[in-house]
């Protein structure tokens, strides 16, 4: 290992952002995730956790510790061992990417120890990490956590990643009291689907990429309706369509589900506090349910802050 210290900071995301299931992913400026690794002795594994949000610490299910050690795997690395820190800046299950931030930040941070600077290898041990939790290896969230901005997974067998830098606009997420595993939200899905709906998607997800690409926030917004997991996720979102309706009327451009839910986000320019009172107030009103909340802006990737 070259080096003994690293400190990377990786970000949470909003996968599929409407249409594009498993493909698209949102880089969030914020919450973010901090992973710090150290050398140790080789064969010695360890895994701490800052913060209120827990998640395991055993070294091989932990996602950050998981996909480090698979990223030094892959790079042939036979005398490792580490202890790793991790300050969870945000509550997993929630639908904002939260095992990706850990697995991107685990993989970069090791990839920055090592001095490998090859994004595909980083990747590839991230979304081993995401496989680990939600049991399919998807590359929405690494993918946006990693290069930041917004990004399409456009050839999954090839692992090609467009990216593509996203206008600015604000970004309300609402996190409501309960908590789903991906692994539950993919197990509700339909395993074929109708082709009216998936012809619905490919324009939606067509108009998206074009929107991003023209920087144009109202067309992003009215490209987010989808026919391929929101319908059958909604019921695991107690209250959906009332916090959407909720959002439209207090002036949102558009709303969906963040990844396998429960966030809900919307996009605004200019009333967001208005929107995020909105929406948490339906939550409470229409499903008895308490909620987080904040408000962001697209943001960059993760980011090695410190190697020595
Ligand atoms: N694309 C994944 C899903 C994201 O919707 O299941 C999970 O965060």
């Amino acid at each position: 290992m070259r080096y003994a210290r690293a400190v990377v900071s990786s970000p949470a995301t909003i996968a599929n952002f409407g249409p594009g299931f498993d493909s698209f992913g949102l880089c969030l400026d914020s919450p973010r995730d901090q992973v710090t690794v150290r050398k140790a002795k080789s064969g010695f594994f360890e895994v701490k956790v800052k913060g209120k949000n827990t998640v395991p610490t055993d070294p091989m299910e932990n996602t950050a510790s998981y996909a480090a050690i698979k990223l030094a795997e892959s790079c042939g690395c036979n005398d490792l061992g580490f202890s790793m820190t991790i300050a969870k800046g945000m509550k997993p299950g929630s639908g904002i990417g939260s095992s990706a931030a850990s697995s991107v930040g685990g993989a970069l941070a090791m990839a920055a120890m090592l001095d490998v600077k090859d994004k595909g290898l980083i990747l590839e041990a991230a979304a081993m990490g995401e496989e680990l939790i939600s049991g399919a290896r998807h590359f929405d969230n690494v993918a946006a956590a990693l290069f930041g901005g917004f990004t399409v997974v456009s050839d999954v067998r090839k692992r090609t990643i467009l990216q593509i830098r996203p206008p600015r606009f604000q970004i309300v997420v609402v996190i409501p009291d309960v908590t789903i595993e991906t692994r539950r939200a993919r197990a509700v899905l339909p395993k074929k689907v109708d082709m009216g709906d998936a012809v619905c998607n490919l324009s939606l997800a067509s108009g998206m990429v074009h929107a991003m690409m023209k920087r144009n926030v109202r067309a992003i917004a009215s490209h987010l309706g989808d026919s391929l997991s929101v319908p059958y996720r909604k019921s695991l979102v107690p209250g959906y369509d009332a916090v959407r309706d909720s959002a439209m009327a207090a002036g949102a451009l558009g709303v969906s589900i963040g990844g396998s839910g429960p966030a809900v986000f919307a996009i605004a320019q200019g009333s967001a506090s208005k929107i995020r009172l909105a929406m948490a107030k339906a939550f409470k009103e229409s499903a008895g349910l308490a909620s987080e909340s904040f408000v962001t802006v697209p943001g960059t990737g993760a980011k090695v802050e410190s190697l020595s």
